[in-house]
């Protein structure tokens, strides 16, 4: 059976930068939902203009939308892929469960897990390429030269508008409030998968491959 393979975590903890490793290494494709709603915040439609408060405040969008935005994009995907960014309530993960049973996929949720005084760096140092999405830090993984892509010289970095101080704080909140409950509710059935998200990249990617794989990994 494929997977559905849930990346999960705090914001900051690094989803995007696994997500992106294992689409490249595994051919598993992310769906990302922050940078869907990221794309669609840029549209002159009623919709964006509802997003963009929400994501400029670090609140959530509301859940009808995201679910109707995941079955959608999901509906493309013959195999297995990655969610990074979804569920992030229960209502979402509610209907992931009967989206996997449509799909006849397992779902392997994954907790890329970092403690709250390191996340806020990240993510204020966090830069990324406007052309092929490469994710930088100023604080951990610069650049080679100063704010540009080292594989796209010509583009810029950009730095995401929620990656402020003050909204980095909220969103912080906002997941303790409304997403850490279903890391328990993954655990009440066995399915949740932590590995230590403090350590090189390179070290994380290799005991979430060996999850998806079914190679073990750790707990
Ligand atoms: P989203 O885009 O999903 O943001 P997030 O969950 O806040 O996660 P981030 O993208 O900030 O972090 P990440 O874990 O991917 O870390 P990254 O790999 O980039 O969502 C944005 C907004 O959209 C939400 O606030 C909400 O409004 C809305 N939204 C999205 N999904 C929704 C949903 N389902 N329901 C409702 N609303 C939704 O890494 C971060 C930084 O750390 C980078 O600079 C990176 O280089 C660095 N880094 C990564 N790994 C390491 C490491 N091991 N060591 C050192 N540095 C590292």
């Amino acid at each position: 059976m494929s997977k559905i393979v849930v990346l999960m975590g705090a914001p900051g903890a690094g989803k995007g930068t696994q997500a992106r490793l294992l689409q490249e290494r595994l051919g598993l494709p992310q769906i990302s939902t922050g940078d869907v709603l990221r794309a669609l915040k840029e549209e002159q439609t009623p919709l964006a203009e509802e997003v963009r408060p929400i994501m400029r405040a670090g609140g959530l969008v509301p859940d009808d939308v995201m679910i109707k935005i995941v079955r959608e994009r999901t509906g493309r995907e013959g195999s297995g892929y990655i969610l990074d960014g979804f569920p992030r309530t229960p209502p979402q993960a509610a209907m992931l469960e009967e989206l996997a049973v449509e799909q006849g996929k397992s779902i392997q949720p994954i907790l890329v897990d970092v403690p709250l005084e390191i996340l806020e760096r990240r993510m204020v140092g966090r830069r990324s390429c406007p052309v092929c999405g490469e994710i930088y830090n100023i604080y951990f993984r610069p650049p080679k030269s100063d704010n540009v892509c080292d594989l796209h010289p010509e583009a810029q970095l950009k730095h995401r508008a929620d990656d402020n101080h003050e909204t980095v704080q909220a969103r912080l909140a906002t997941f303790a409030e409304q997403t850490r409950p279903l890391l328990d509710y993954y655990q009440a059935s066995n399915r949740l998968r932590r590995v230590d998200g403090t350590r090189e990249p390179e070290a994380i990617y290799a005991d979430i491959e060996k999850i998806v794989k079914g190679d073990g990994g750790p707990d």
